[in-house]
């Protein structure tokens, strides 16, 4: 839905962006702008900038960036609409809302409530005598008080209508009770659906109860008992633990198959890691990762499935520009097991391990090829020095080499100039590319994100500037009423450039918060212009560029119109007679 522009303005100017950003990252002042560490991405030189009078941040390692709106969305994981909300509750203002939005909104904030108060409920009945034999099942797996406390673990008693009754006293409607999927029913008639289970509320980022999963308490089927699709809750969209992992000071985040490896990493410690919820790892799941972290561990259990869980997940991963490594368990069946077997320093060596990509990447080269095979084994000599030589210390190459030399059995020396062969021919490979990027300027000036192209980029660069100034002085943008986004050529910055002059000329505030439907790439690739772009606005500069970007556009036209006559021409030649 849109809110009023007039009312986002003031939400704009009542939310301060060094005010917002500086409840998540401590800013040092430098100059016009605040630096701190950028909390999009792990880094220990503060990269992320604020700039107040710009009203924008922009992380200059990341790239990512925007408005206020804009960092609360990326920051929370929010909607456009739910960060306004959130913006205008900070700033203690009423939020216009339409009736549609209004009702979907308010029923979603009455399940937030209802499942919260499911969650204390459970955890109520845990410490009442009926929740004796949860409580004798919790010490026998090795968790303590206060995880179950942390991570709000219940028990859901063995009766059919002890929530529904409790949750009815609360004043919730069957038909709510319904809409969480908290009950089932039978004949008209709804009953409690978790029954006798060890409950772990699933928590979303913001913090709210989304979900449940109830897993049994002596082996039976089905082992666990999840919370279905809901208004608030979508299993393939969430993370169980990340709501406490997303505050870790971890560089990374460990995942893993299970509930209980969640929590029972988190009572060892582990404040990072995370599960996700039955399902193997979704799109929306990688995406959500990447929003908080550089690198994830796969910690899949040591079986044929996990493994295979692992290798699905991989490229997965790294195609959204996360890192991965890979902790195998060894000596116990998953990351529970081990921790309560062999403790929490044994796990922090697989973790060391772990950042061994190399060894696994060898491992799963050796897995292809049949060593006792003369071919085979060459190809897995060359393909495992090809891995060998994208490594940068030589101590590395060596050590890995000498492994493979032996697995191979050939001697190190044979090992090694297969590997210097492979490094050549990587650094030839490289220095062509550099090539082609220096003799192709026009493709070195192309932006970092991918879905912005520059096809003139002699107009774009001047179709930045007239952006980044405008946004800094709107002023700028009485000088060129001529100019219509239509003109430029990259048609994002026409785009932004009609929201501007539009907005100037009805009196409305002009900046990169206020607007419109821009994707975050576009509007992180906007606030990277505008940071970019530094010193006092030159009426002179912005007015070659106004010229600039007319005669490019003219030129375009021109050949257009030369392109046609050509055609026109062939067309003339082809049928010999006149058009
Ligand atoms: N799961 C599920 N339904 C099942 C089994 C598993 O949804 N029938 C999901 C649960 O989210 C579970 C995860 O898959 O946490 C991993 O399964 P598993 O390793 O079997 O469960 P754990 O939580 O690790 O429990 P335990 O260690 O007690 O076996
Ligand atoms: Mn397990």
């Amino acid at each position: 839905m849109a809110f009023p522009a007039s009312f986002i303005d003031e939400l704009v100017a009542r939310n301060p962006i060094e005010d917002v950003v500086g409840q998540y990252v401590s800013l040092k002042r430098s100059g016009a702008n605040m630096f701190g560490l950028c909390p999009f991405h792990g880094e220990k030189t503060a990269s992320f900038s604020v700039s107040p009078d710009k009203g924008i941040c922009y992380c200059f390692g990341c790239h990512k960036g925007g408005g206020v709106i804009n960092f609360m969305m990326e920051i929370e994981g929010l909607s456009y609409p739910d960060a306004v909300r959130n913006l205008a509750k900070r700033a203690g203002m009423e939020v216009p809302e339409d009736e549609q939005y209004q009702s979907r909104y308010r029923a979603q904030e009455r399940l937030w409530a209802l499942m919260k108060e499911a969650g204390r409920f459970f955890n109520e009945r845990l410490y009442a005598p009926e929740g004796a034999a949860c409580r004798a099942y919790i010490t026998k797996r090795g968790l303590t008080k206060n995880i179950v406390t942390q991570f709000g673990i219940g028990y859901a008693p063995d009766s059919w209508n002890a929530l529904v009754d409790a949750m009815r006293k609360k004043g919730y409607t069957d038909q709510e009770l319904r809409a969480a999927d908290l009950v089932g029913e039978k004949n008209g008639r709804i009953y409690d659906r978790f029954r006798n289970r060890l409950m772990f509320p699933i928590i979303d980022v913001r913090g709210n109860v989304v979900g449940f999963g109830g897993r049994v308490l002596v082996q039976s089927e089905p082992k666990y008992l999840n919370s279905n699709e809901t208004l608030i809750f979508n299993k393939r969209k969430n993370l169980f633990g990340l709501n406490f992992a997303k505050k870790t000071k971890q560089p990374n985040i460990i995942l893993v198959e299970g509930n209980i490896d969640v929590v029972t990493l988190h009572q060892f410690g582990f404040d990072n890691a995370v599960a996700s919820l039955g399902t193997s790892l979704t799109e929306d799941q990688v995406t959500l990762l990447s929003r908080y972290t550089e690198e994830v561990i796969l910690t899949y259990d040591g079986d044929e499935a996990g493994q295979r869980a692992a290798k699905r997940a991989i490229p997965m991963l790294e195609k959204a520009g996360i890192k991965v490594r890979v902790l195998q368990v060894k000596d116990a069946k998953d990351p529970d097991e081990f921790l309560q077997k062999l403790g929490a320093d044994r796990f922090k060596l697989l973790l060391e391990e772990s950042a061994n990509r190399v060894e696994y990447q060898l491992n799963a080269i050796r897995s292809k090829y049949d060593l006792r095979v003369d071919d085979q084994k060459i190809l897995y000599v060359q393909e495992s020095a090809e891995l060998i030589a994208s490594l940068d210390s030589s101590v590395k190459r060596e050590v890995y080499g000498g492994r493979v030399a032996e697995a191979a059995g050939i001697t190190p020396e044979a090992m090694k100039l297969e590997v210097e062969k492979a490094r050549k021919h990587r650094q030839a490979r490289e220095k062509k590319k550099q090539e082609q990027i220096d003799l192709a300027p026009v493709r070195a000036m192309q932006p970092k994100e991918r879905s912005i192209r520059y096809d003139n980029v002699k107009s774009a660069l001047a179709e930045e500037t007239v952006i980044a100034q405008s946004l800094r002085e709107p002023a700028m943008l009485d000088t060129c009423r001529m100019l219509t986004g239509s003109q430029f050529s990259v048609p994002l910055f026409g785009r932004v450039f009609d929201q501007l002059q539009a907005r100037h000329g009805n009196g409305l505030e002009v900046s990169l918060a206020v607007l419109e439907d821009l994707s975050p790439e576009e509007v992180s690739h906007i606030a990277g212009i505008c940071q970019k772009q530094n010193g006092p606005v030159n009426q002179k500069a912005f007015s070659d560029c106004v010229k600039l970007i007319l005669s490019e556009q003219q030129r375009r036209n021109i050949t257009t119109d030369d392109e046609l006559m050509a055609l026109r021409n062939k067309l003339k030649e082809s049928k010999g007679a006149n058009i």
